[in-house]
């Protein structure tokens, strides 16, 4: 793993450790989260980012609130689980893995209620299962990056936007985990990193970790995506995703749409890499997925000097959607759905065991 994005440190009480990664690439920083509204802080300013990593926040942010609760009885700890839930959902409205997380945090809290347990042993249940999200997510990280390593060549330059990697889940990340993969297995690759205006997470964050990883990278900013693939040198592009419908549309940060569609006039593949818990299986198309609008000055004075002249109206959607037409496939933990239609992404939810709503 080339970075350890987030991890829950002590036993009980503990608290959360996270790499600061509004601060990257200038200074690798930890910031130790201790309660609820310090992690919806730390999940809003981007400290922590990346739908899985996110998703996992959200599991540890649920013991943040639960773990001092001593002796209550079971109804009293399910209405604290529910609030608790209800105030970590409000840090970000995108990436479905926050809300994938905390419903099954309060899933487990019914089940253990239902089975009778009180209020201490519902908050076992509870730690068990964060620490079941943290390590799913590490082993769905190993099988996106095999299955997307199949799509890898030797000699092969990629391209990526945003910053899907070791930063954003508890291992090598969903969309350069294939790169990490086929980097072991001895092929030679080379990357693009858009750089991802406005917050840079391509050129601050992938770039920084490619480095770390020892991959080939090369920035890029945004608008030169479309050159590069105009000269030949795109093999195929791998992004990750915050949000797929269940036709296939995926959301991911903004700009990853505009690569779409360039990635389609130039012929070249383009695959979204996920894990199951990325797909919303309650909605059917990508226009219901909620896009995030972030404050202006993220693009007005986004790293402290001002780009744009004071007062000016700004336009800010943290992500698009990328209709289901330009995917090539989509990799997942377990295979990849090659030209993915609502028939096949249901078909797989199902023989994953996942129940459609
Ligand atoms: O706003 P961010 O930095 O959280 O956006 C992250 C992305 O868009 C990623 O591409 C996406 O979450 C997939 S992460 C494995």
């Amino acid at each position: 793993m080339p970075v350890e994005t987030l991890k829950w440190i002590g036993e009980r009480p503990g608290h959360v450790q996270m790499i600061e990664q509004t601060k990257l690439p200038e200074t690798f920083e930890q910031l130790d989260v201790r309660d609820v509204p310090g992690m919806v802080d730390a999940i809003y300013r981007l400290a922590v980012r990346g739908a899985p990593a996110i998703g996992v926040a959200a599991g540890y942010g649920m013991l943040l609130g639960v773990q001092d609760k001593e002796g209550l009885d079971g109804p009293a700890m399910m209405a604290l689980v529910q609030e608790t839930s209800s105030t970590l959902a409000k840090a970000r409205p995108t990436a479905v893995n926050l809300f994938w997380a905390l419903d099954r945090m309060v899933a487990r809290a019914k089940l253990d209620l239902a089975a009778g347990k009180d209020g201490d042993g519902m908050r076992d249940g509870l730690f068990e299962e964060a620490h079941a999200i943290f390590h799913e997510d590490q082993t769905t990280c190993e099988a996106l990056g095999r299955y997307g390593a199949e799509l890898i060549k030797d000699g092969g330059t990629y391209l990526t936007h945003c910053n899907a990697g070791a930063l954003a889940t508890a291992n090598t990340g969903t969309a350069l985990a294939p790169f990490y993969e086929a980097n072991r297995q001895g092929k030679k690759i080379a990357v693009f990193a858009d750089e991802t205006r406005p917050l840079l997470q391509g050129a601050r964050l992938t770039a920084w970790e490619l480095m770390q990883g020892g991959i080939d990278v090369t920035v890029i900013t945004d608008s030169m995506a479309g050159r590069v693939m105009f000269e030949g040198k795109i093999d195929a592009v791998f992004v990750g995703s915050d949000r797929i419908a269940r036709n296939g549309d995926v959301c991911n940060k903004i700009g990853t749409y505009s690569v779409a569609v360039l990635a389609k006039e130039h012929g070249i593949p383009f695959y979204a890499v996920a894990p199951l818990s990325t797909f919303d299986r309650s909605i059917t198309h990508g226009d219901q997925i909620p896009i995030e609008e972030r404050p202006a000055i993220e693009i007005t004075n986004g790293f402290g000097k001002p780009t744009a002249p004071e007062g000016v109206k700004v336009y800010n959607p943290a992500f698009d959607v990328t209709p289901a037409k330009y995917v090539t496939g989509i990799v997942t933990e377990v295979g990849v759905i090659e030209a993915p239609n609502q028939e096949k992404i249901d078909a797989a939810m199902k023989a994953a065991g996942i129940e459609l709503l």
